[in-house]
């Protein structure tokens, strides 16, 4: 059957239903919004009414009093004490009245009821998602050709649903052994506990200049699958919140080399090779396993996401029934067209897809660069390009000296050497700005940036992140350029920049020490034992707190998470190591914050009672 990428099948099921106007003998019980408009009508009737009488009113010259007048001919009889009195007695008369009166609007907007026509179920025509065989086969059979996929699944409850699915299909049996980026979403620790795996968790690689984490090296990946060859497969995220990320391809390599899958959660990235300014799609890169979230930077509804597969490492029919336990038997069908329409929005345009929202960041950078104030978070390769490109050819000389790494953030060759290879890719449309004064934290920006009209996705006690996609203009990026020149102003510091002392970019070097793991992966190991996880909660009288000094070799009964970078340093049920112990203990002295623990002082520790 040959594919038609202008067709959006699911979409135009759902227009013909409309359109037809047959009547429902089914679910859902408002009819297609039936239940509603039978009151908008009579609302609108009331409504015609009033507006006769009115008319016929005003015709017998009898102009009907409105409540306020009559309150104001009665207070001019009263004292001017007892007109105030009066006047608040009258308002209060005035809400009570209307409380008594005024029907509560419980009629939606007919925007509202229009989507209303849309939200079918499977009837006749309008297919079954867990067993397609009609328009949803077909919207899907479409979105595998777009996105470069064999076979493509629709979610309509997020990414969450993809990576719990994945994960249950991959550890078929309890106590499947299954690698794991350390930090990882929610859904994937809930998909290892539903699954009863055991994850033996690989340290994220992180990058020396932000102190964000990124995913494992190639080196971790190698050790991990080396030392446990029997695992079902590896999960990593890619790109991170912050849209930085790596080459997949030899992850990929290593684990099929192994016999492995490689399943990724690419949740931000539904558009990555989508176009040749953005980084190459998961799927291109290798991997067998991926979940994206259509939603998050692409045009589908909220809870719309997709799970492309290919190859045959993953058992499609076991992964066909996991996703029919984890996703509801009766899905939204305006999600599920959403994601029919987000695909052929990409399918017909291609490339020019993100033309203008490109151009919206391309502006935004440019007049950030006038703003020296706010920095942009980039590769170190792309910002030493962009450094070298900004200086005449005959200046190269001196401003290759002065773009020196060691100028950069103050860190050094090998350092940034370092960074290439782990943070090699930044996703245009993610934005991450910081106050190089380091006055303003990133939380603090977001508070002023909020203020002035632009909601950030996300900050952090440094960064602000901008998501642009797509929909993005020139005016949503001369707004966030208008909104940074006001914040610049109204946070001013006298005299030029300050000295990277005086700025706290030193700081930013500092507190990058304690919540990173710099020296971490030059002294410990790689990745944690086999950490297994059941939906058995930890019951309080298994476990015991203790003095901190006293937790080496013990098994922890709480996750340990410092903030930032937000990275689970142990999880329950983990070991608490020596090494992990002192590195706990030296991000407390050095004041980080802790999340997920019971004393927040980490003065104690909830460890498992010994067995
Ligand atoms: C990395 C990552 N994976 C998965 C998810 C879950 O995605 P969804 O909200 O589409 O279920 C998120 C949500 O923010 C995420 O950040």
């Amino acid at each position: 059957m040959k594919l038609k990428s202008h067709r959006a099948p699911l979409y135009e099921a759902l227009l013909a239903y409309r359109d037809s106007r047959q009547r429902s003998f089914h679910v859902p019980g408002h009819k297609n919004g039936q239940v509603y408009r039978a009151l908008l009508q009579k609302e609108e009737n009331a409504y015609a009414d009033g507006q006769a009488a009115k008319h016929n009113e005003s015709h017998l010259g009898k102009e009907p009093l409105e409540q306020s007048q009559l309150h104001i001919v009665e207070g001019e009889q009263l004292a001017a004490g007892e007109r105030q009195e009066s006047l608040q007695d009258n308002t209060l008369r005035e809400e009570k009245d209307q409380e008594e009166q005024s029907q509560p609007n419980i009629v939606p907007t007919r925007a509202f009821l229009e989507m209303m026509r849309l939200d079918v179920t499977e009837i006749s025509g309008t297919d079954d998602l867990h067993h397609p065989e009609g328009v949803i086969m077909e919207a899907q059979q479409l979105a595998a050709d777009c996105y470069g996929a064999e076979e493509s699944f629709f979610l309509v409850g997020g990414s969450t649903a993809g990576n719990l699915s994945l994960l249950l299909t991959v550890c078929d049996e309890p106590g499947s052994i299954v690698l794991v980026q350390r930090n990882v979403h929610k859904s994937v620790i809930h998909g290892l506990m539903l699954a009863g795996a055991k994850a033996v968790f690989l340290e994220p690689w992180v990058d020396p200049t932000s102190g964000l984490a990124v995913m494992p090296s190639v080196k971790t990946v190698q050790a991990a699958v080396q030392a446990y060859p029997e695992a079902k497969g590896l999960l990593v995220t890619l790109p991170n919140y912050y849209g930085m990320g790596a080459d997949l391809t030899p992850i990929a390599r290593i684990c099929h080399e192994a016999g492995m899958p490689l399943l990724v959660d690419e949740a931000h990235g539904a558009h990555y090779g989508q176009h040749p300014e953005l980084p190459a799609s998961a799927l291109s890169c290798g991997a067998d396993g991926v979940v994206q979230s259509t939603h998050k930077m692409l045009s589908a509804f909220t809870m719309g996401a997709m799970l492309h597969v290919q190859g045959t490492r993953i058992n499609r029919s076991l992964l066909r029934q996991r996703l029919a336990m984890v996703q509801s038997s009766s899905p939204s069908y305006p999600v599920m067209a959403s994601l029919d329409l987000a695909r052929r929005l990409l399918h017909v345009q291609g490339a020019q897809t993100f033309t203008a929202g490109l151009a919206a960041v391309s502006i935004f950078k440019r007049g950030l660069a006038e703003l020296p104030r706010f920095r942009l978070l980039q590769p170190a390769a792309l910002l030493q390009q962009e450094l070298s490109a900004e200086v005449e050819p005959a200046d190269q000389t001196a401003h290759a000296s002065a773009a020196q790494p060691e100028q950069m953030h103050g860190q050094s060759a090998a350092e940034l050497g370092h960074a290439a290879a782990g943070y090699t890719a930044q996703d245009p449309f993610k934005a991450v700005i910081y106050d190089g004064l380091g006055i303003l934290s990133g939380y603090g920006l977001q508070q002023q940036l909020e203020a002035r009209g632009c909601i950030p996705e996300m900050s952090d006690e440094q960064y602000v992140v901008l998501l642009f996609s797509l929909g993005s203009t020139e005016e949503d990026a001369q707004h966030v350029l208008l909104a940074l020149q006001d914040i610049s102003s109204a946070f001013a510091v006298e005299g030029d920049l300050l000295s990277p002392e005086e700025s706290g970019e030193h700081m930013r070097g500092e507190k990058h020490y304690i919540s990173t793991w710099n020296n971490f992966q030059e002294k410990a190991t790689y990745y944690s034992e086999p950490i297994p996880f059941s939906l058995q909660p930890i019951r309080e009288e298994h476990t015991i707190v203790i003095p901190i000094n006293e937790c080496a070799g013990r098994r922890s009964a709480e996750m340990v998470i410092p903030y930032p970078p937000g990275i689970p340093l142990v999880y329950p049920g983990e070991h608490i190591s020596p090494t992990i112990l002192a590195r706990i203990q030296l991000l407390r002295d050095e004041g980080a914050k802790f999340h997920g623990v019971t004393d927040a002082s980490l003065q104690t520790m909830k460890v498992m009672k010994n067995e």
